[in-house]
Parts: C-alpha cells; structure tokens; sequence
C-alpha cells in the first residue's frame, strides 16, 4: 500500500526511495514553485536581482524567522549546511592549543572543515567517543561534559548525526556550553521541518540548517543562524560589494550575507510557500507532519530489527525521522564511509530499493539507515526487511 500522501511527489514511482535524508526529494508544487521564480528571472533579469530580490529575500527571511521563532535578521541564507558550516569555521580565530570538541558522529565533510581550520590555527580537535548502540542521550550529555576543558572554544554538535541517525540532546548542551563562555557551532543540517527549533531560546551561537531537506524546499536552500553578538566576527565565504557598502539603517552581517555574487536565488524565494504548502498537506500542520514522520521512522526501524532479530541500538527518545541499525559486524576493506557499499548496490539493482549503507569504524560494521518521509509507507520497510533477511542470512 502507498501512503496517501505519496501523489504530491513524482518520484520514480517503481522505486522504493528510504533516503529522504541525504538530498530531500521535494512535492511537485515546490518545484513548480521555484520555477515561477525562475520564470520571472528569466524574464527581465536586471529588474530581478536589482529591484525584486531585496524585498523577496526579505519576505523569505521572514518567513523563516516565524518558523525558528527568531529574529529574521540574525539569519543569512547560505546553499548548504557544509557552507554554513565553513563559514562560521573560516571566520573564527584561534589560538595554539585551543580546543574544538566533536563527537565521532560528525558528519565527516563538516569534521574535515574542523580539522582543517584546527591545523591552521594550532587548535586542538578533541574527538568525543559517543557509544552506538547506546543507552540514552544522558550518556552523549555525560560524556560531552567530561570533555569540557578550560581550553575549551568551541564545540560543534549535530541535531540528529548523520552516520548514526541519532537525536542528539543538543539543547541541555547548548545551554551548558554557552554559560561557560564555548561557542555552540550546532550542525542542524536534518533540522528544520524534521524537528522543532527554537532558536530565539536555544542561545547557541551558531546554527546551520539545510531546507532542502526535511522542509522539502529546492536543492541549494540552507541558512546559517548567527546571535546578534557573534555577527561582526562571521563574513561570508565570499567577499563582495557588501564588505564596503555604506552601512546606512542596517548591519554589515546584512550587507556581506545578502549579496555573494549573482546566483539563482529561486529556491530561496520559494520558501514562504514551501512552509505554507507542506502545513497545508497534513492534519496539525508541521507539528502533524514531524509526528507522522517520527512515528513511521521508529514503526520502520522496528520492523527492521525484529525481522532481522536485532535489538533496537536506541531508545525511541533519540529517534526523529531517521534511524540507523547495524547490519553486519566487520567492516569491509577498503571501503570508505559515503562510497557506495556493495549491499546498498544489491538493494538497488535486484530489489529496486535506495537505502544507504556504509561502513563506520566506531564501532566496526556496515551500517544502513532508513528515511521516514510523507510519501514513505509502512510496507515500504516491510518489503527492506524480506530483502535483507534473504540477503544477510
Ligand atoms: C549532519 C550533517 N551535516 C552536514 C551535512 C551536509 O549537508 P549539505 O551537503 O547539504 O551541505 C549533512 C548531509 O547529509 C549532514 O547529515
């Protein structure tokens, strides 16, 4: 059976697609959507980028001020978690023998960038060894803490970690680092439509969110929240007009953020109707849409493990609306975490079915995660099951 919701989008209708979360997949009126903004681009193209865009990018910052419940001027919009990430990163100075603390779980473009700036400034990379399976999420908050240093400048944490698909207790870590002076760098990149955020009354310094995700807007649309005290220290990753522009009635954050170039814009324009849209399919709006994909997440994740006789490696507490299970205990040689591991090629080529797997070394395995979107249905993980049973016994 597919879910009812399932119409909105035009994926591959004979594939069965479980990884909303590397890319997102966006409903057809999205698309539709960022095209009309393309359409008008297209038109006249000065008139576009010199007349129309302030105010569009305005509305579309509004939109999403209302969304994360802060200020829409603490927020730029970026192409991607990986560059709010860098961004923040690359405008940061440290000193020799600084620490930056991370958890294993990063994802590892965003941990290359870390150890990149780290290098650069003589800073210390402190890698927090979090468990999976693991028990709870007081144990990611025992062992964070424990790593706190005086040294400590700044700790980078993931909403929900990408190789391990766990929720992570990122609001009691925010507030414990924040007042003792760390700065918080949160990776939120499955964040915003995939959990609430509060970002007025979180207090992290930093937060980078991508809304090609699980807010199912166009591809290229992230943005990077800065708290107003940080904003002179953060530019963009690239310099432009906005670096001299005569300040006038607003901030220079404003001013480098809002022009990095010419680019296509459309997919930022299109957020107020992304957000609107996606409320207006389910019953209870977002708040509707996060339950359903977090309740048909855990329902997957159970039918996997029970199938597969494994025990859950989390509680359900850490689970949003992706989760990971262990698949095998070795670790394949030669293969790299994010290159195509042969099991994900079997499910895709004899069972037509995208999932990602991978394999992690901490704890050694191959590793598969499922999505739980909209468009996904109960007998989707069903049908992952009976081919993982057929293939792993
Ligand atoms: C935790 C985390 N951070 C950052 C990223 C990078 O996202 P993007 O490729 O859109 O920059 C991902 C992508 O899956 C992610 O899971």
């Amino acid at each position: 059976m597919t879910s009812q919701y399932s119409t909105h989008w035009s994926l591959e209708p004979t594939r069965l697609f479980l990884n909303h979360g590397s890319f997102g997949a966006c409903p057809d009126f999205v698309i539709a959507e960022q095209r009309k903004w393309q359409d008008l681009m297209e038109k006249e193209p000065v008139r576009f980028f010199e007349e129309l865009m302030p105010g569009l990018l305005q509305k579309s910052r509004h939109a999403l001020g209302e969304f994360l419940h802060c200020s829409p001027e603490d927020l730029a919009f970026v192409s991607n978690a990986t560059s709010g990430v860098n961004t923040v990163l690359r405008s940061l100075h440290f000193k020799e023998g600084d620490e930056i603390l991370v958890p294993n779980h990063a994802y590892q473009a965003c941990r290359n960038s870390i150890d990149f700036v780290a290098q650069r400034w003589g800073a210390k990379v402190v890698e927090v060894a979090i468990p999976f399976p693991i028990e709870g999420p007081h144990t990611v908050i025992d062992l964070m803490k424990s790593a706190y240093t005086s040294k400590t400048k700044l700790v980078m944490i993931d909403t929900v970690t990408s190789p391990t698909g766990l929720l992570m207790p990122f609001e009691e870590l925010t507030a414990y680092f924040e007042s003792r002076g760390v700065e918080v760098l949160l990776d939120a990149a499955h964040g915003i439509g995939m959990i609430p955020l509060n970002l007025g009354t979180l207090g992290a310094s930093y937060v980078t969110s991508n809304c090609h995700k699980w807010l199912c807007a166009p591809k290229g649309t992230a943005f990077l929240y800065v708290r107003k005290d940080k904003q002179k220290k953060i530019q963009p990753l690239t310099i432009s007009h906005g670096h001299t522009f005569p300040l006038g009635e607003t901030t220079r954050f404003r001013h480098e953020f809002d022009w990095t170039g010419t680019q296509d814009i459309s997919g930022w324009c299109a957020l107020p109707a992304v957000i609107e849209g996606m409320a207006d399919l389910v019953d209870g709006g977002w708040e509707g849409i996060m339950q359903h994909n977090h309740e048909l997440a855990i329902q997957g994740r159970n039918i996997l493990c029970e199938q597969l006789n494994i025990q859950p490696p989390c509680p359900d507490e850490m689970i949003a609306c992706i989760s990971t299970i262990k698949v095998t205990e070795t670790l394949l040689p030669n293969v790299v975490m994010h290159k195509p591991d042969p099991l994900h090629e079997l499910l895709s080529e004899k069972y037509n079915i995208q999932v990602p797997v991978w394999s992690w070394p901490s704890p050694a395995g191959r590793y598969l995660r499922i999505s739980a979107q909209l468009y996904n249905s109960i007998e989707q993980y069903e049908q992952l099951a009976d081919a993982l049973v057929n293939e792993l016994k």
